[in-house]
């Protein structure tokens, strides 16, 4: 499904430059689920914002089903990424003014999906992330651990090709964070979900099908799990 070439991103700040990626490449196949670890500093958050169209890299190629996806304008880039793309980051970002319903059906208003359609599938993704009790409440009615979940139900709305997630359990605690990661496991193995998740955690390689291990912007290994 990716197919990722040589990436490299300068961040130029005045006239340094700081190399955050020099020269990664790696394949991410249909149906995979890989966690990408690294210390702090070894590039996680910018590969996955390069693979998410969050960001552009300074050169490669990223190949995203057969289509090259580096040089797109920025207009097709957001379509891509509202269409086929889903993210969950460590902070949840849920609208505070909105019920846990609410939040989840608002990309599928945004995409212009039927209203009947979408507070539906809202409803069944809440389900799928174990809230369906908690369509209602608003997110300071809900633990850490549960808007995690409702963040994960909203990036699903649109039936995306992959989801990404950079340290979701980054705020939470043992218990929560193992709900949030099995959800994860659930929506892989049950909706063979694509997914690429970033963890600081070695134990989290538990939860993936394939590891990349980054350090200081490069690959140190690739290794398949299962
Ligand atoms: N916007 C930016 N401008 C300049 N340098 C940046 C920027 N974002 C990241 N960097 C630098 O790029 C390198 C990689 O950062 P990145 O955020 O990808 O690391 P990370 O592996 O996600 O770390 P952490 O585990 O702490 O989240 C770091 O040295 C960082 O200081
Ligand atoms: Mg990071």
């Amino acid at each position: 499904m990716y197919d990722i070439q040589d990436l490299t991103r300068v961040y130029h700040m005045g006239r340094v430059g700081v190399r955050a990626l020099d020269g990664v490449s790696f394949t991410v196949g249909d149906g995979d689920m890989v966690a990408i670890m690294g210390r702090s500093g070894s590039g996680k958050s910018t590969l996955l914002r390069q693979l998410g169209l969050l960001d552009k890299p300074t050169s490669g190629k990223i190949i995203f089903d057969g289509r090259e996806v580096t040089r797109l304008s920025e207009r097709e880039r957001a379509r891509l990424r509202l269409k086929y793309l889903g993210y969950v980051f460590q902070e949840y970002a849920l609208l505070g003014e909105l019920t846990a319903h609410q939040n989840v059906y608002l990309p599928g208003m945004m995409l212009g999906q039927k209203k009947v359609d979408y507070r539906a599938r809202a409803k069944e993704l809440l389900e799928v992330v174990g809230l369906g009790a908690r369509t209602r409440h608003y997110p300071r009615e809900l633990s850490g651990g549960e808007q995690q979940r409702v963040a994960i139900a909203r990036a699903l709305i649109n039936n995306p090709r992959v989801l990404f997630a950079d340290e979701p359990c980054a705020n939470l605690d043992t218990i929560s964070s193992r709900m949030v990661m099995e959800t994860l496991v659930k929506l892989n193995h049950e909706m063979g979900l694509t997914i690429v998740f970033v963890s600081h955690d070695p134990e989290d390689k538990r939860y993936a099908r394939s590891l990349v291990l980054l350090s200081d912007g490069t690959i140190e290994k690739v290794v398949m799990l299962v």
